[in-house]
Order: C-alpha cells, then sequence, then structure tokens
C-alpha cells in the first residue's frame, strides 16, 4: 500500500474517532499488529497555531506511534496550511483534512462536510497544504450532503486535480449519521471518479470478512476501521491474515481481551496521569466487555472506577463472578456468548442480527 511516497506495511487504517483515537488507543492497536496506518482524532488547526495545549495533547506521539498522520479541520486556507507544516515538523507522514464531520460546530465555520458542497474553494485550501509540505496530504469524505447530493466522485476528482495523494470515504451521507446502510456502491463510483490516487473504504467494517467484501466490491484500495477497532482492537490483525491466507482466525480469548484491556490502562495513565486516565477508562472498558460475556456486574462498577488499583479489584470480583456462566473448560456455556456485530452491508435480507454499531459517546454528539 502506498499513499504519495509513502509506504505501509498494511491497506488498513484506524479511522478517527475524537476521544478515543489518542495515543494510548494507537499503541495498543499497533502492539496488537495488522495497521498500516493511524490516524488522530481532528484537531483544529486555528488552535495548533494559537499553540494551545489541548490541541498538542491530541498530536502527542513516541516513536512506536508510527506511522502517524493527523487530521486537521478548518476553512482558512492560510491556517490550513501552517497547520500542515506544524504537524510535519511534529513528525506525522502524512496530514489528512477531515471533510466529512457533521458536528454542527465543525460545518458552521465551513469546516466538514460543508466542504462537500463547495469543490472550488475547497481545491484551492488543498492546493496550499500540498505546495507546502512534504509528506502526503489525504483526504476524508463522506458520499456527500444527502442522497440528492452525492457530491464524493466529484469532489474527490478535484482533490486529486489539486494534489490529494488518498482519498477516504465513509460510504453514508452526513444526513444519514450513522444510521442505515453503508453504501458500497456510493463508494464504487468514488473508485471509478478518481485517476490513480488510492481510494480507503470506511464504513461498519466490524469483522474481517466485512472489510474483505468492501475490498471486493467496491474497488478500493485499502480500508480504515473505526468503532469496529473500539470495539475489537485485533481486527487489522485477524482481517491482514484473512487478506493474506483465506483463513479467518478465531475470536481473541477471555484472557487475551482482559490482557490487552489492561495494557490500554497503563498506557492512558503513563500519557494522561492516572486519576485522568481512570476517569477516561471508564468509557473505554465497557468496549472490551462487549465480548466479555455477561458483563453488566463490570460496566456497572467500572463506570465509578478512580485509580488503577480499584480497577484491577473490580476486574478481579468480575472475572470471580463471571465463572457461573463458564463451562468445565472455562469457555463461555453457550447460551451466554453473544452473536458478533454484522456491518449494515453484510446482513442477510429479514436477518435479525444486530446491526447497528454503537455509536460511542465522545465530545461531539454527532459525527
Ligand atoms: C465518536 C466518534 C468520533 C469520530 N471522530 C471523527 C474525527 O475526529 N474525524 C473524522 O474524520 N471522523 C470521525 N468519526 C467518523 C469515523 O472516523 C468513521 O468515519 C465512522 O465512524 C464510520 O466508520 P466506522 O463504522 O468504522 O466507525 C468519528 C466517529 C465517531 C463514532
Amino acid at each position: 500500500m502506498q499513499i504519495g511516497s509513502l509506504k505501509l506495511k498494511s491497506n488498513l487504517f484506524l479511522s478517527p474517532l475524537a476521544g478515543y483515537t489518542n495515543l494510548p488507543f494507537r499503541l495498543v492497536v499497533r502492539e496488537v499488529g495488522g495497521v498500516g496506518l493511524c490516524t488522530t482524532d481532528l484537531v483544529n488547526a486555528r488552535s495548533l497555531l494559537e499553540k494551545r495545549e489541548k490541541a498538542f495533547k491530541l498530536i502527542e506521539t513516541r516513536p512506536e506511534d508510527s506511522p502517524l498522520a493527523v487530521q486537521l479541520f478548518g476553512s482558512v486556507a492560510e491556517e490550513m496550511r501552517d497547520a500542515a507544516l506544524i504537524v510535519e515538523a511534529h513528525g506525522a507522514v502524512s496530514v489528512d483534512i477531515n471533510m466529512g464531520c457533521p458536528v454542527k460546530k465543525v460545518v458552521k465555520i465551513g469546516g466538514g462536510s460543508a466542504m462537500m458542497t463547495e469543490l472550488a474553494k475547497t481545491a484551492a485550501l488543498v492546493r496550499g497544504m500540498v505546495n507546502a509540505v512534504k509528506i502526503p496530504v489525504t483526504a476524508k469524505m463522506r458520499l456527500g450532503w444527502d442522497d440528492d447530493n452525492l457530491t464524493a466522485p466529484d469532489l474527490a476528482r478535484a482533490l486529486e486535480d489539486a494534489g490529494v495523494a488518498a482519498i477516504f470515504v465513509h460510504g453514508r451521507t452526513r444526513e444519514q449519521g450513522f444510521g442505515g446502510t453503508v453504501n458500497l456502491a456510493g463508494i464504487r463510483k468514488v473508485v471509478a471518479a478518481i485517476k490513480k490516487i488510492p481510494v480507503i473504504g470506511n464504513g461498519d467494517i466490524v469483522t474481517p470478512p466485512a472489510a474483505k467484501k468492501m475490498l471486493d466490491e467496491t474497488g478500493c484500495a485499502g480500508v480504515s476501521i473505526g468503532r469496529g477497532a473500539f470495539y475489537d482492537p485485533w481486527i487489522f490483525k485477524r482481517t491482514l491474515h484473512l487478506l493474506q491466507t483465506g483463513e479467518l482466525l478465531p475470536e481473541e480469548s477471555f484472557s487475551e481481551r482482559v490482557r490487552v484491556m489492561c495494557r490500554h490502562l497503563d498506557l492512558m495513565v503513563e500519557v494522561f496521569g492516572e486519576e485522568l486516565a481512570c476517569r477516561m477508562f471508564r468509557k473505554v472498558a465497557p468496549w472490551y466487555a462487549k465480548r466479555f460475556g455477561p458483563c453488566h456486574e463490570f460496566n456497572k462498577k467500572v463506570v465509578q472506577v478512580h485509580t488503577k488499583a480499584q480497577f484491577h479489584e473490580i476486574l478481579e470480583n468480575y472475572i470471580r463472578w463471571r465463572q457461573q456462566f463458564l463451562d468445565e473448560r472455562g469457555e463461555l456455556l453457550p447460551r451466554f456468548q453473544q452473536a458478533p456485530l454484522v456491518a449494515s452491508f453484510m446482513r442477510e435480507p429479514d436477518s435479525t442480527t444486530r446491526t447497528h454499531i454503537p455509536v460511542p459517546k465522545g465530545p461531539v454528539e454527532v459525527w
């Protein structure tokens, strides 16, 4: 997989999830393996120029957190250009422009999804960034504003002409929010519209077969995974294995999930300090617990966690409590096993399986 001059180990990408794709989570995903490029949460270009501490915390990185893309949002061409220079100096290997964020505060200032409706202005902004930095500039968008305005193919082509090195596209419109089905045909149209840069598909990938289906049916060069990675940080490793060998690896064991969850907390404590890390982990741990089997005892307690020691006590108590649901080999009894989530575009007609992928709470209400 190659984006401009940047060579990547796989065609699997971690999508930006504001409030979640912080340094500790990126390190977890990288340690587990399979991911080609991770992206930060979106960062306000102006906040970087104003040297705001919060913005710099968002781009905090380490040598092990590589290769890293930083995602910027903003609508003032000069600010985006100067912020891209900061990001480049900071060690990012690429800079991504947010064009698909439907949060009111982003759209209001002309960034995010609003960019999709103003082709010429957007292309000029992009050209300014491309000319300023040596690292590749990429763009992330939705399919369009609504079903009557599927602007992504035209926008992607205009951006390619302006020098963008790759396009990330979430196969939904802004109007869809996170509902309905990811439109694979819509992603395919974006692939067809561009001449040679890679298109990376995105949306609802929660299992390796879903990643493969998106690649096969859209012709995209890679896929980007957001919530699916939060739900299952091993998804990159298992998807890469499926793509390379055709074999679907079994899901991770409970003990591996617990090990990685604890490692995640340790990294959060290193990066944010114990108090803040524990507070932040209240919304992280329940995502790991989604594949633990019965987990209300854990979730109920973990949302009040204050210290690492307390977290481990909660976990030990939970492991004891969970034993009532296990067979003699220590596996969940079949009636307590949950079926994995199913991507909207993998649903069989009339299926009753869960298709709605939870949308994590965060600093933004709607993405
Ligand atoms: C809580 C949350 C935060 C998000 N933050 C960003 C962001 O900062 N920048 C961005 O381009 N997209 C953001 N997105 C959109 C995701 O990157 C991705 O396009 C979308 O969730 C669909 O992919 P998924 O189904 O794999 O999660 C966010 C989504 C969620 C749920």
